[in-house]
């Protein structure tokens, strides 16, 4: 080993120095048959929002889950604990929005104090970020999503079926000045809506520290999807080359669901997330956990286990890995195709959390 990978290990916790060093082997319970290893765990802290997204929410709403039956503060942090011992490095807090849970703040603190856990993030609508970011940020908070379809005021509010759109941008402008770099835009890209933006999109990552993400429309239970309204990565990546020839593709980590492309000598970049036309199940690290305390493995499977019951009927921890380790045996290679996705039950993706 050289000397200075070395010396970084002495600074390590013993489990992680022992995992560094490849000793001890990444949790059995978190790796599934195809030997992928679950180190992203994503979990929702609600499923209220102060927008209503046309392809997250069915028109009148959904079926909240009685708040006694959600995961209060104590039980999100065990599990998250619990996960982070086994090899969880990097917990992204999604919703709902998550930035309307009350005590958002106090999650992040103590998630913050998890050894191991190198990375907390969250994906937001931006509406409240703007006043909670300086907190957020002494939380503990280092990575930052923020939703936004349209650069057109009045057609964002046709399609989060709200009013808020300065109140996000702000946000965005609030994040880079606070010095999160990169800034991750995410722009859920629909056919007739505001594909015809894309452009628009690109032009913003030229002086701001942004990375853009266009992200492929996905169906869930309500959102009306149908594939017409999908606009590929293809198409988008073909329509952007016409302006920018170019464009430039980045390397990105094995496990990174983006492909990442850069305009020479912009500031920021633009990513694809492409989980219709070319989807990443092979490198898949993630698992999440819904609001309501269920574990589901795949975001496009409906097979769900509930942790919340484990945890209430007292379990042990290691009872409850051992019900965590059989889920994820059962996550399936890969996920089963748009066209049948679009067929099959699933929650909303209100209720799953992105
Ligand atoms: N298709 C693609 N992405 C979606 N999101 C929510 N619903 C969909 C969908 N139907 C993603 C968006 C949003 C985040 C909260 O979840 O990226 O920004
Ligand atoms: Fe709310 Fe995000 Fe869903 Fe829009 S996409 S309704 S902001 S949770």
């Amino acid at each position: 080993m050289d000397p200075l990978h070395n010396a970084m290990s002495c600074c390590l916790y013993p489990q992680e120095r022992l995992r560094e060093e490849s000793i001890l082997p990444f949790s059995a319970f978190l790796t599934d048959n195809f030997g992928r290893r679950h180190s992203y765990l994503r979990m929702s802290l609600t499923e209220k929002c102060n927008l209503r997204c046309q392809y997250c929410m069915p028109e009148d709403g959904v079926k909240l889950t009685p708040r006694s039956q959600l995961l209060s503060t104590s039980e999100v942090l065990t599990l998250a604990r619990l996960f982070v011992q086994e090899g969880v490095e990097k917990i992204r807090l999604t919703g709902g929005e998550p930035l309307i849970r009350p005590d958002v703040l106090d999650i992040i603190a103590e998630l913050r104090k998890l050894e191991g856990l190198k990375t907390i993030a969250v994906t937001t609508n931006g509406m409240n970020l703007a006043r909670l970011l300086p907190k957020l940020k002494d939380a503990g908070l280092n990575l930052i999503n923020i939703s936004l379809d349209s650069l057109v005021p009045a057609k964002f509010e046709f399609i989060v079926r709200r009013k808020g759109f300065h109140k996000v941008i702000e946000g965005i402008d609030k994040a880079i000045e606070m010095g999160y770099n990169p800034v991750k835009v995410n722009c859920v890209v629909m056919r007739g809506l505001n594909e015809d933006e894309l452009l628009d999109f690109v032009a913003l990552t030229e002086k701001k520290p942004l990375e853009v993400r266009f992200i492929e429309y996905m169906p869930f239970d309500g959102n009306k999807w149908n594939f017409k309204k999908m606009v590929s990565y293809q198409e988008m990546l073909d329509h952007i080359r016409q302006q920018w020839p170019n464009l430039e593709k980045l390397q990105t980590g094995q496990t990174e669901t983006a492909k990442t492309f850069k305009v020479p000598g912009f500031k920021g970049q633009v990513g694809f997330i492409t989980s219709m036309s070319d989807h990443f199940c092979g490198s898949c690290n993630r698992l999440r956990i819904t609001a309501d305390g269920n574990l589901k493995v795949c975001l496009f499977g409906n097979s769900e286990v509930s942790l919340r019951d484990v945890l209430r009927s007292g379990a042990s921890n290691e009872e409850l890995l051992q019900i965590i380790g059989a889920a994820v045996g059962r996550k399936k290679k890969q996920h089963a195709g748009m066209f049948s996705i679009s067929q099959m039950k699933n929650r909303p993706m209100i209720l799953i959390g992105g």
